[in-house]
């Protein structure tokens, strides 16, 4: 899950190259732009904004086990992504549902709409360890035949032709090749053998042009969020590789229908208390130890400059943005219901701010979130949808080691006695404690979530 992190450095002053964005600009196309895709059939299937009047599948899966939990009712019936995170989810039997039940469940719901969540690159993970995978760093080949192959078949099939497929395409990927590779404080050797062969962007593009072939898939690119990807060093050059990955092993940015943020990320949708042009007893809030000199303090600002800066960088001007509100919510008697004080730029942030976390770099199972968001069409200019893609209550990653057959390692991270690394600037986790392999369901973590909602349930 996800995992991200960080920025580079701390502190960096660097001042050049003010994005001026204008969220004017980021007013997407608007009313029914066909996408002209590379076939007709496309064209003629695909519309702005597939959120627009659908009727999104809820996944029976999730919703028993939300719906198990005291209180769970009240968002049992709400839609959540799909995660495709190994070869044999495809198929199921592995006692979960396939993805052809889901889709012919999905049918019997009378649902339009299924999220799927791709999420199975070689080497996946390369900054963490929760989510490991089960194909090593070379393993490309596998990726494309045993995984992306047979998921692109089944969604050719004719009789999920009425079903609008959105496929949230490799979660915490690209944006590691910019960040987390030599030359960066936060770089790990499994990044850099990823950047070096190529494979995450082989394979991304590889799944972009594959699933797009499907007229009724929406490719959304994962875009980190604005914890990670706000700053001036990562920005611009996220999107690069963005477009990278969208013009390799045959994929074009037609393939792409837009990019999600902050998926099974807690980076709070809003901070009303903390915006990025307040100035506090002469210092700008970029300058407070939180917000270190990010462009941004919020996931609703973040995800429509950057919407520009992609559209600048040669993606279609009609890409749309999703936003997994479905831990970012930060509600409960911790949230505060005002600015803070103005003496002090950092007593002001500190008490202002909605997100609670110890560090944005904090990824794993985090204390005090809350449920987001009620997943929502067109919510904001340039936005097609708030979404649940991570299925609230489920673990992001175990807090002691786990033996498993999943692949997947133990992060730090997720421990609560952790100092941390460069990724989170070495603080505390802030991950609450006895948590599940990632994945599994954590009871306690859903409580709190339910616990803290923001809107309140
Ligand atoms: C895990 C996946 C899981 C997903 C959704 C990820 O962290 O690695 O196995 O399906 O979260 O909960």
């Amino acid at each position: 899950m996800s995992r991200n992190r960080p920025r580079t450095r701390t502190h960096r002053r660097s001042r050049t190259l003010v994005l001026a964005l204008s969220t004017v600009l980021a007013v997407s196309g608007g009313t029914a732009a066909a996408l002209t895709g590379a076939s007709p059939a496309a064209a003629a299937a695909r519309v702005d904004n597939p959120y627009a009047g659908a009727k999104p599948y809820v996944n029976p899966e999730w919703s028993a086990k939300a719906a198990a939990e005291p209180g769970g009712r009240a968002v049992s019936g709400q839609p959540t992504g799909v995660w495709l995170d190994r070869i044999a989810a495809i198929r199921g039997g592995t006692g979960k549902m396939g993805l052809r039940q889901h889709l012919d469940t999905a049918l019997q719901q009378g649902a339009n709409l299924v999220q799927l969540v791709i999420y199975n690159l070689p080497g996946r993970d390369c900054a963490a360890l929760a989510s490991n995978g089960e194909l090593g760093p070379t393993e490309i080949d596998r990726y494309k035949k045993e995984y992306i192959d047979p998921i692109a078949a089944i969604l050719a099939d004719s009789k999920y032709a009425n079903l609008r497929v959105v496929t949230t395409v490799e979660i915490d990927s690209l944006p590691n090749l910019v960040t987390n590779t030599a030359g960066r404080p936060t770089a790990t050797p499994e990044c850099d053998v990823m950047k070096a062969n190529g494979n995450y962007v082989k394979g991304v593009g590889y799944a972009l042009n594959k699933l797009g072939d499907a007229p009724n898939v929406y490719n959304y690119v994962d875009a980190g969020h604005h914890g990670w990807i706000g700053w001036d060093d990562n920005f611009a050059a996220s999107a690069q590789v963005f477009r990278q990955a969208a013009t390799a092993e045959g994929a074009t940015v037609d393939d792409v229908h837009g990019f999600i943020t902050n998926t099974a990320n807690y980076s709070a949708l809003k901070e009303d208390n903390v915006k990025i042009g307040d100035t506090v007893a002469g210092r700008s809030v970029r300058e407070s130890k939180w917000v270190d000199w990010n462009r941004y303090t919020d996931e609703l600002s973040f995800a429509q400059a950057f919407r520009n800066q992609l559209v600048s960088t040669g993606f279609r001007s009609d890409i749309g943005m999703l936003i997994d509100t479905s831990r970012n919510g930060w509600g409960g008697t911790a949230r505060p219901t005002g600015p803070g004080p103005t003496y002090d730029v950092n007593a002001y942030v500190e008490a202002g701010r909605y997100d609670r976390r110890i560090h944005i770099g904090n990824w794993c199972n985090q204390a005090g979130a809350g449920l987001g968001e009620r997943p929502k069409a067109a919510p904001e200019p340039g936005i097609d949808a708030y979404v649940w893609m991570k299925p609230p209550g489920e673990s992001d990653g175990s807090s002691k080691a786990i033996p498993n057959d999943e692949g997947k390692g133990f992060d730090r991270m997720c421990d609560p006695t952790y100092n941390g690394n460069p990724r989170n600037n070495h603080n505390k986790s802030g991950a609450l404690p006895d948590a599940p392999v990632s994945g599994h369901w954590f009871s306690a973590q859903f409580q709190e979530l339910l616990k803290n909602a923001h809107p309140a349930l």
